[in-house]
């Protein structure tokens, strides 16, 4: 039975700030950004969006009536979680109006956690194939104003619809997981900024992708020239590079220059966004599959997914026949987008709910999106369908 991704959808917030404008604002070159980061656009999040309200926007556009009524359990991937009890996933299933017989869980590590919520999905439908699990995976990456980290900030959510028969990408059965005790990005329980070793977290990132590629190439026989594309999570797009050219070393060939050329497609989207933390493979994914010439049903596709603290899982899927219908137009909802000014930026970023415990209400007039966080009462998050 093939089982894997059926549908995916992405949202984000509707303001971003233009990194040429941050770099000139804290005196850096701006090539540091756009060229030696590889970003140009950041999301930036109003105070009344969080993960619930971006990742119920994302699923919303996916979902039809018909889908709606096989959807089992919902699954949200996140590590910018707004309760330490709670699961998100109960909010949204309840924002998307989805049936009380369903089972709702919001899943933990640091970026890769939506890889692992996929996995888990795909043995549920192996278990009951008329079941379709809803996958979602929201974040909103913060490292606070003036920090190296700022320039990778960003903002949204990714959701698939995991389901026998699937319309996009069949998941291949060989994978491979591998994980460490290390420190090179956390978020103590007290902080609402993730702290960092920046330099340290990228060597561990190229370090994974090795370690779960090589096993990936033992296990299987496959070599570069069974791939169409290799995806990465994208915390910076120049990430995803350092990724791939740890692999391809000073390899010039047709198939070392194909993938480099896929690797420019897949970085487009995130170059506009930013990190998003779990959902940034899967952004990375759909800037592939919306943005690459070469593309055909059939092709191989190979993920890269990476969480600090940290885990890494390397994993493939086939492309079926007519999976461009099966997403939403991302370059449309990019253009949709409202530029703000760094100081409009830097106002909504310290205007965020984040560890305040009193009663709030937030203005907003200016957020026309499907789902809104209307602020706080004894406690508790208060939501709102627009
Ligand atoms: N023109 C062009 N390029 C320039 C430049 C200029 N004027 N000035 C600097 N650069 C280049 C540098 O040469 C460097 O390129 P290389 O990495 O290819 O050598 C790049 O810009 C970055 O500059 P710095 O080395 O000075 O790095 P920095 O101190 O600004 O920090 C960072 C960069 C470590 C990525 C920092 O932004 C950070 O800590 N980010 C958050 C952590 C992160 O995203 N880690 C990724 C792996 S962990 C992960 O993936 C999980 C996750 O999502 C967090």
């Amino acid at each position: 039975m093939r089982i894997g991704i059926d549908r995916m959808a992405f949202a984000t917030t509707n303001e971003y700030v233009d990194l040429v404008e941050l770099a000139k604002e804290r005196g850096v070159d701006p090539n540091k950004f756009t060229v030696g980061i590889g970003q140009d656009q950041q999301a930036v999040v109003p105070p009344t969006q969080d993960i619930v309200t971006l990742g119920a926007a994302a699923a919303q556009k996916l979902l039809t009536p018909d889908l709606t009524k096989n959807i089992s359990t919902v699954i949200v991937a996140t590590e910018s979680g707004i309760d330490n009890s709670k699961a998100s996933a109960i909010y949204i299933k309840q924002l998307l109006g989805l049936n009380d017989f369903t089972r709702t869980v919001e899943m933990k590590e640091a970026c890769y956690s939506a890889t692992a919520g996929i996995q888990f999905a795909k043995g549920l439908v192996a278990l009951n194939p008329q079941e379709t699990v809803l996958v979602i995976a929201a974040d909103i990456a913060r490292y606070g104003l003036n920090t190296p980290g700022e320039v990778t900030q960003g903002a949204g959510a990714v959701a698939m619809l995991i389901s026998r028969n699937p319309h996009l990408l069949s998941l291949e059965d060989t994978t491979v997981a591998y994980s460490q005790d290390i420190m090179d990005f956390w978020r103590p329980l007290y902080a609402t900024e993730a702290l960092v070793d920046g330099k340290y977290s990228t060597n561990v990132y190229i370090d994974f992708f090795l370690q779960t590629f090589n096993r990936y190439q033992q296990l299987t026989g496959r070599g570069l020239e069974d791939f169409a594309a290799l995806t990465f999570h994208m915390p910076f797009t120049k990430m995803g590079k350092k990724g791939l050219e740890g692999l391809l070393g000073d390899r010039k060939d047709e198939t070392a220059s194909h993938l480099r050329d896929e690797l420019t497609a897949s970085q487009l989207f995130s170059r506009k966004v930013g990190n998003l933390y779990t959902g940034s493979l899967y952004l990375s994914l759909m800037s592939l599959l919306q943005n690459s010439k070469d593309l055909t049903a059939g092709s191989r596709i190979g993920l890269f997914s990476y969480g600090s603290g940290a885990e890494g899982e390397f994993y493939t899927g086939i492309l079926e026949e007519g999976y461009q219908k099966y997403m939403n137009d991302v370059a449309q909802e990019l253009a949709n987008r409202q530029q703000v000014s760094v100081a409009q930026y830097e106002k909504m970023f310290n205007s965020q709910l984040g560890m305040n415990d009193k009663d709030i209400e937030f203005d907003d007039a200016n957020d026309h999106s499907p789902f809104i966080l209307k602020g706080q009462k004894n406690h508790q998050r208060i939501y709102q369908i627009k």
